[in-house]
């Protein structure tokens, strides 16, 4: 007879994890408990060691020193597939799902339900929609997952654990990629899942979110614990202390006088339109201007025409035979291909912002060589302006001669803003700038760029997070199918009336 498991044994406990990578000490001895039915958050700066940890549990690094237990019993990990056997599930960030396949395809796949030795599709199809019944997540079975958006993508991922037994869920920042539409259904889900008595570890830097949806929340720093709250007895405030070691100065960047920025455009758009391979319209008769000295803003649902947008004004798209419409810099017409005098900070830093196997200091400098007229600069001028721009930029790594690749994911984005704010361009165009950033350097990105402001540049900024555009936009522009819908003054926009201009809905 199965004796009912003791609830005040933890569901998943890390026991004096340490994990070294060369000379960085990711992991220091850390001790973890998530209790049985709780959403656990992890919180800390960009390199504290947060995925390492979550990575020594889930199976892919093993740590130099201390052991998992579940349920009270030690586990020997060698592999994800034995996290997997253990109930342990993980959500990646980069989504590890086949575009070609169907939902149900993804979720089944590697462990599908046989029937006469043949895969059984109509019984994948069903035990999908089973999952997707207890715990909210609805997902049609049939779709492709290449042709879903991203947070229902997820969903799948969540399911592709769920449907392999997961009764622990590691989630490594779940809601950097989701609208926040879609980041509050998340949290529901994660509400059925710990009602049915499953656990959930949550990392994020969003600390709202620590506060909303968490039970109880760990604090690394430094590969350290420095804190452990339970999210009903904390402030965003402690945390941060826990965090960084001292409160966050309170944000004030709006222009100290200046009043509003005047004069002639250094970025302008005129009835811009451009349709995609299929002939549908992506953009429909956008116009606006950018001055010297502004910070414009962006906002809207994802996929509303952002992307296509901030292609046409990087130069980064080809134009098609649908496309008209004119962009204009300093007052002239923009050439094709990557223009020199739009500096650009992709969201995709791991894709388009960066080459991964290049080491931090030729990443720095890249689209340097242009500036100076000359293909290779000598190896000691490239260091040396590394070094400086990492110092500046405060930009932690262990040398400049390390691949971009092994920085935390805030530190390689502050790598690409540092080279594309140092180039002293009319434009810059940012998109996402804080987005898997920890709040310290968030301070610090939201600083550059009111900096950058201050200095003259053209700051065209797209964000999701719409207190990062009320906080820097002088005006906010509202995209919706492609069209710009609304333009608020970003200081005095409420939340919910941008929120409102998103969906489309006449003021
Ligand atoms: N595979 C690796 N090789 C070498 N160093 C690594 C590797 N993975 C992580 N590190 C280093 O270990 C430290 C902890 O990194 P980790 O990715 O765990 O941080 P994190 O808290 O998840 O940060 P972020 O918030 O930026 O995602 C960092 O200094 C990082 O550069
Ligand atoms: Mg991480």
């Amino acid at each position: 007879m199965a004796v009912p498991a003791d609830p005040a044994v933890p569901a998943v406990e890390l026991v004096g994890v340490t994990k070294r990578f060369g000379s960085v000490l990711a992991n220091d001895g850390i001790d973890l408990a998530v209790a049985k039915g709780e959403v656990h958050a992890v919180v800390g700066e960009n390199g504290a060691g947060k995925s390492t940890l979550m990575s020594v549990l889930y199976g892919l690094h093993r740590p130099d020193a201390g052991h998992v237990l579940r349920e009270g019993r030690r586990l020997r990990l060698r592999s994800p597939a034995d996290a997997i056997a253990c109930g342990l599930g993980m959500v990646h960030q980069r989504f590890r799902l086949f575009p070609d396949l169907t939902v149900a395809e993804n979720i089944v796949i590697g462990a599908e339900p046989v029937r006469r030795g043949a895969v059984d599709r109509a019984a994948a199809r069903r035990a999908v929609e089973e999952l997707g019944e207890r715990y909210g997540l609805r997902a049609d079975p049939r779709a492709r997952v290449g042709d879903l958006p991203v947070g229902v993508r997820q969903r799948v991922e969540i399911l592709r654990a769920l449907y392999r037994g997961a009764e622990v869920l590691i989630l490594d920042e779940p809601t950097a990629v989701l609208t926040p539409g879609e980041a509050s259904r998340l949290f529901e889900v994660l509400r059925t899942i710990t009602a049915t008595g499953a656990s959930v570890l949550l990392v994020t830097h969003k600390l709202g979110e620590v506060l909303a949806a968490g039970d109880r929340v760990t604090v690394l720093r430094q590969g350290r614990v420095t804190g452990r709250f339970r999210t009903a007895d904390t402030s965003a405030d402690e945390l941060v202390q826990a965090m960084i070691g001292r409160s966050l100065s309170s944000l004030e960047h709006r222009r100290d006088g200046g009043g509003p920025a005047s004069g002639a455009y250094a970025l302008e758009v005129r009835d811009l339109n451009v349709r995609d391979r299929d002939g549908v319209a992506r953009l429909t008769g956008v116009s606006f201007g950018v001055r010297p000295g502004e910070i414009v803003g962006i906002a809207g649902v994802a996929g509303s025409g952002q992307r296509e947008l901030i292609d046409t004004v990087t130069g980064l798209r080809t134009p098609g035979p649908g496309d008209s419409g004119e962009v204009l810099l300093g007052g002239a017409t923009a050439r094709r291909g990557r223009e020199p005098g739009v500096a650009y900070v992709p969201e995709d830093r791991h894709g388009r912002g960066t080459a991964a196997d290049m080491s931090l200091a030729e990443n720095l400098l890249m689209g340097d060589q242009r500036a100076t007229g000359r293909r290779t600069l000598p190896r000691a001028a490239v260091r040396a302006r590394a070094r400086d721009l990492v110092e500046r930029f405060s930009i932690s790594a262990a040398s400049v001669d390390a691949p971009i690749s092994a920085l935390s994911g805030g530190n390689a984005q502050k790598a690409v803003l540092a080279r594309e704010l140092s180039r002293h361009t009319p434009v810059i165009v940012v998109e996402e700038p804080t987005q898997g950033v920890d709040v310290g350097a968030q301070e610090r990105i939201h600083t550059l760029l009111a900096e950058a402001r201050d200095r003259g540049q053209a700051v065209l900024l797209q964000s999701s997070e719409l207190s990062e555009l009320r906080l820097l936009a002088d005006r906010v522009l509202v995209m919706f199918e492609g069209r710009v819908v609304a333009e608020l003054n970003g200081a005095t926009a409420t939340e919910a009336a941008l929120g409102h201009a998103m969906t489309g809905a006449t003021p």
